[in-house]
């Protein structure tokens, strides 16, 4: 029997290609036979590597320009070719509007949930991902259990869903921009303003501790501010393959990776997430993040191996108190991080305290100038009024 339009599949035995997989600009280059897999390959991989060093990245296609892999015409074909395809996209229930954002997860489009006339985003998954069986599971299953929380910074989980072999997931539409769009590349944040977003987000990530839940992929790009002002923590069980080299199957950006992330550990847990808000805290403050690296696999050898600078040393206006809250949140061993994301709200509450007091106590009066004391009488040692009794 057909399950009804917008029925999730949680585990397809065996995955229909979605139509919009011949999409990606990389497969129809390579497709229309104007560049070979190899060079795909070698271009993507200097992408990930560019996007780990915290360099720009530029969209594949004018990279491969760039680099005369491809001619600027080539790139308009294919450019047209995945336009009309993704025009098309159709899902039962929503009228689908413009492209709010591409992640490496998908594409996120702003859409109508026609039955409730509400706004909402809508998060198509990539068709390199909706491939992977084990992923599409664990995507379904993570997107249920975060439609069920309701917390003012978590982005609410509304749907999640296939049609027509395209994987979605719908959720609030947060109308401001995320962290990651508005830091500039070595400027800090206010000091007080950040410990503000980092309180709100470590009560995000407790409120998913507490519904078993791990994030896995803590960063500016998925920290979203909206109008009113709250940090809103997206992605939430999204996680996905982000990391590069020989550990392919990484979870997570490797900049805010923690170390047991990095190396590929099957148990992360919440104090995994404490780490990447940590970084994410010290970026923040003090205007790049704590590593950087030429590739994937120096920057994630240096979360395990490094010890992370204090953020007070980059940006000498950070309060020492904050940069040893952070400094808590980046150790190596997890068992000496804060052991709940309560915890770690609880110091960036006490660091927020401590400069609101700093900066609003009141200016003590001058004390009046001291009366000159009376001169102290002459005293006589015994033992000199001794001597001077024997002289005489
Ligand atoms: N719930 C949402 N509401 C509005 N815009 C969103 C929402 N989720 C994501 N976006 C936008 O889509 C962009 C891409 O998101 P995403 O695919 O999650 O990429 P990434 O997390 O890798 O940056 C984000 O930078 C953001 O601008
Ligand atoms: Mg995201």
């Amino acid at each position: 029997m057909k399950p009804p339009p917008g029925t999730p599949d949680p585990a397809p035995k065996n995955p229909a290609a979605p139509p919009s997989q011949e999409l990606q600009f990389g497969a129809v280059a390579v497709r229309l036979g104007f560049i070979t897999k190899d060079r795909l390959e070698k271009a993507l991989g200097i992408q990930r590597n560019l996007e780990a060093a915290g360099a720009r990245v530029a969209k594949l296609g004018e990279m491969l320009v760039e680099k005369g892999w491809i001619s600027a015409a080539q790139a308009s074909v294919i450019r047209k070719i995945q336009s009309t395809a993704e025009d098309a996209l159709e899902i039962p229930g929503f009228r689908l509007h413009e492209e709010v954002g591409r992640g490496q997860s998908g594409r996120v489009l702003r859409a109508v949930q026609i039955s409730m006339d509400r706004v909402v985003a809508l998060k198509v998954l990539h068709p390199r991902l909706a491939e992977n069986a084990e992923f599409v599971a664990r995507f379904v299953r993570e997107a249920r259990a975060v439609a069920r929380l309701s917390h003012p910074n978590v982005v609410q989980g509304i749907d999640v869903g296939c049609a027509g072999g395209v994987h979605y997931f719908v959720m609030e539409f947060v109308e401001g921009p995320s962290l990651k769009q508005i830091l500039q590349p070595g400027q800090a944040l206010d000091e007080r303003y950040a410990l503000g977003l980092g309180i709100q987000v470590a009560r995000a990530l407790q409120h998913a501790h507490e519904n078993n839940l791990v994030h896995r992929d803590v960063k500016p790009g998925n920290i979203l501010l909206a109008k009113s002002g709250a940090a809103k923590l997206a992605d939430l069980g999204l996680a996905i393959s982000g990391g590069g080299g020989a550990s392919g199957a990484l979870n997570g950006t490797p900049t805010y990776m923690s170390p047991e992330q990095a190396r590929g550990a099957s148990d992360v847990d919440i104090r995994s997430d404490i780490y990447s808000l940590g970084v994410t805290l010290f970026h923040l403050v003090a205007g790049a993040p704590p590593f950087s690296g030429k590739t994937v696999d120096e920057l994630l050898a240096r979360h395990q191996r490094e010890v992370p600078p204090l953020a007070c040393q980059v940006n000498p206006a950070v309060s020492l108190a904050t940069s040893q809250a952070i400094g808590c949140a980046l150790q190596k061993d997890r068992a000496r991080r804060f052991a709940t994301p309560a915890d770690f709200a609880t110091a960036l509450e006490h660091c927020a305290w401590a400069l609101y007091h700093a900066a609003t106590a009141p200016v003590m009066p001058a004390a009046p100038p001291a009366a000159p004391l009376p001169a102290a009488p002459p005293v006589a040692s015994p033992r000199f009024a001794q001597r001077r009794t024997r002289r005489t």
